[in-house]
């Protein structure tokens, strides 16, 4: 049941047991106000009943919502709480519901496609975000059976227009893509497609930038070189792509062991389950806060 919460709110389980903490203290709080302000207001049991219920009714209406407001914000979680305060005020209709964009996200992928895999199923039902395009350079990439299973239009791309045409953006802008998603993808992305996305392109690196990144650096190789290192963890980093490899601002980092008789394969494993448990929600929060 948790986790289904967790899922729902789209957060990590840090932020999750945070933004329990806020509605614990709020309830706290609004209980004690409550009975400071019946006090004062001089309430007693002789009171008529209409009163109490008029003054529990505002402060369940103003004064919890004010204070789970000023705790979301306190523990630094303003934009989840505020997200819910425009839910809440939307079903209230004290606010008019504002028709949502849908943000059309475009997975560029040329393995076997677990992230992406994992990403569609996350996004299956989402309001707000689709997986509009698979973009792939390998023909027979597993990615591409996902994405027949799945009715996602595939997008096949070939080196010498991506990197030194104009890097497919005109078939991106007819898809209406917003979004890009590397997940698995190993051709360096060109300026052409950094200028048409600004900020706009993430990527998933399975380890912990800046170590072990750049150029011929992925998959089993990474974690070959992590372990060759005789590191006694590894991870896997989510960042802004820009026009070097693995260079962009870090987003998100998750930490894993390595035990003494980890091999390549079986860090690899440990990283894709990090992979597959944070890429999503990370990438969720990243679009929803925008
Ligand atoms: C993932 O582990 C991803 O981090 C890595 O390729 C794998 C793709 O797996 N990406 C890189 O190494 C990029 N430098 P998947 O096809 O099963 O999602």
């Amino acid at each position: 049941m948790l986790r289904g919460l967790r899922k729902k709110w789209g957060v990590n389980n840090r932020q999750f047991w945070i933004i329990f903490l806020a509605f614990a203290l709020t309830g706290t709080t609004t209980a004690m106000i409550t009975r400071y302000v019946t006090t004062w207001l001089g309430m007693s049991a002789e009171t008529y009943w209409a009163w109490k219920v008029l003054l529990r009714l505002a402060m369940l209406l103003v004064g919890y919502q004010g204070i789970l407001l000023l705790y979301g914000a306190l523990l630094g979680q303003w934009p989840f709480f505020w997200k819910y305060e425009k839910k809440l005020l939307t079903k209230l209709k004290i606010l008019s519901e504002t028709p949502s964009k849908i943000t059309r996200l475009a997975i560029f992928a040329s393995g076997a496609g677990s992230n992406a895999a994992k990403i569609i199923a996350h996004f299956e039902h989402h309001p707000t975000i689709k997986i509009a395009l698979i973009v792939c350079n390998k023909p027979g990439a597993g990615v591409l059976t996902i994405a027949s299973n799945n009715q996602i239009p595939v997008l096949m791309i070939e080196k010498e227009p991506f990197l030194k045409g104009d890097a497919y953006t005109a078939e991106l802008a007819a898809n209406a893509i917003d979004f890009i998603v590397l997940a698995g993808f190993l051709w360096k992305i060109p300026a052409a497609l950094i200028e048409a996305y600004p900020n706009k392109i993430v990527n998933i690196h399975p380890a912990l930038l800046p170590k072990y990144g750049g150029k011929g650096m992925y998959g089993a190789k990474v974690h070959e070189a992590v372990i060759t290192a005789g590191e006694k963890e590894s991870g896997i980093s989510i960042h802004w792509v820009n026009e070097h490899y693995d260079e962009g601002g870090i987003i998100f980092q998750a930490t894993c062991n390595i035990d003494p008789l980890d091999t390549a394969d079986s860090l690899a494993n440990k990283i894709h389950a990090l992979e597959h448990l944070h890429f999503p929600m990370q990438l969720e929060r990243l679009l929803t806060a925008q």
